[in-house]
């Protein structure tokens, strides 16, 4: 029998992966929500997909009916940019924490299997120089630094749905989602700096000519994970009910592309360089340093290390990503370059 799997935020980075990977390598059916559908358009007309635009903090029914509905939920709606946990923490609550906790309990209500999105930000400032999912602890700054709301959201969550197991026997997955890129990550055309992601954000200073900054010296690492490889350890978990990935955790992550900011700067200049469109542009970028303070303001705390363990997923999944830092960065340039507006934009910032 084909799954039917309901996707929330199926237009988002993850989701509109994950959706045209299934309706490309399964046979399974998806119905899928989002407020827009601009990463989808590409998709080929499919009779498995089902899409509905809407906002799942108001099309509460269509919500729970689709639940009932279906055999598999993945909600994937969340605000997850550092510079809006700091602006607007109550907003990362109200959609991350709140409205995720209703799909959570209509799961539990109509025992449907529930995949969802922890995250690498959970781990915080956690001393171990590798994070497991079972073993390591998740360490916070104090109240005012507003960034730790998102952490806090999504682990408050994370304990909501264990308990739900522990209690319901509510069948679930949590993967914690190590700094993915790839295409459609953020809109790299968006002038105003600080609302993307660190990658994206990076590609668009090189695409407008403007120095890269590299917070506190760029030293911080973070392990880059190429998105195709997250979709296949997504796609393993989605298969296995029942069995090898229910009621587990899983960091989904590349420790070999543990790499400081500073490193991923210069890589994007070197590889962008590559791209005629970017050449000119990548060769003028200049790299400085500014204070976290200056970036994101005083809300804003860093997190320094960040290796996930994956012994489990290699373990019990048979999975193991195998995209290297260059190629990661290397095809999802090549992304947005093959898109119309990018290149005209990038095109006439070169003869300006
Ligand atoms: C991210 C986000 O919270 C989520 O996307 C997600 O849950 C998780 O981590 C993940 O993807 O694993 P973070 O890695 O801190 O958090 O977010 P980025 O905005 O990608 O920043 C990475 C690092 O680059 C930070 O240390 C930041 O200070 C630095 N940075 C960012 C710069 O040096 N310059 C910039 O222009 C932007």
């Amino acid at each position: 029998m084909s799954l039917k799997i309901m996707i929330l935020g199926a237009n988002g980075f993850i989701g509109s992966a994950l959706t045209s990977a299934i309706l490309r390598d399964r046979d399974w059916e998806v119905y899928g929500i989002d407020l827009s559908d601009n990463k989808l358009g590409s998709l080929p007309k499919n009779d498995r997909f089902h899409f509905v635009e809407g906002d799942i903090t108001i099309n509460k029914e269509w919500v729970e009916y689709h639940v009932k509905k279906c055999d598999v939920v993945v909600p994937l709606v969340a605000i997850a940019n550092p510079a809006q946990y700091v602006t607007h923490p109550l907003r990362v609550f109200e959609l991350d924490f709140e409205a995720n906790l209703s799909i959570v309990r209509h799961c539990v209500k109509y025992g449907k299997r529930l995949i969802f999105p922890s995250t690498s930000e959970i781990y915080g400032m956690s001393p171990d120089a590798v994070l497991d999912e079972e073993t390591s602890p998740l360490v916070y700054g104090p109240i005012e630094k507003q960034r730790w709301i998102y952490a806090a959201s999504k682990q408050l969550l994370d304990r909501v749905i264990y308990a739900y197991g522990v209690r319901d026997n509510l069948d679930y997955t949590l993967f914690r989602p190590f700094n993915f890129i790839g295409p459609n990550l953020d809109n790299v055309e968006e002038p105003k700096e600080g609302s993307s992601r660190v990658f994206t954000q990076f590609l668009s200073n090189v695409l407008y000519r403007r120095p890269i900054k590299l917070v506190d010296g760029g030293r911080q690492k973070r392990s880059f994970t190429y998105i195709d490889d997250a979709i296949e350890c997504l796609l393993t978990i989605l298969e296995n009910a029942n069995s090898r990935a229910s009621r587990r955790i899983f960091n989904i992550g590349n420790p070999a592309n543990c790499v400081s900011i500073r490193d991923l700067a210069e890589r994007t200049i070197r590889i962008a360089q590559e791209f005629p469109v970017l050449r000119e542009s990548a060769l003028a970028t200049h790299i400085v340093e500014v204070t976290a303070g200056e970036y994101y303001g005083k809300y804003y705390q860093d997190i320094q290390m960040r290796v996930p363990a994956i012994a489990a997923a290699e373990r019990d999944l048979g999975w193991r990503p195998s995209t290297d830092m260059d190629t990661a960065i290397r095809r999802t340039i090549e992304f947005y370059v093959k898109q119309e507006n990018f290149s005209a934009r990038a095109a006439a910032l070169a003869g300006g």
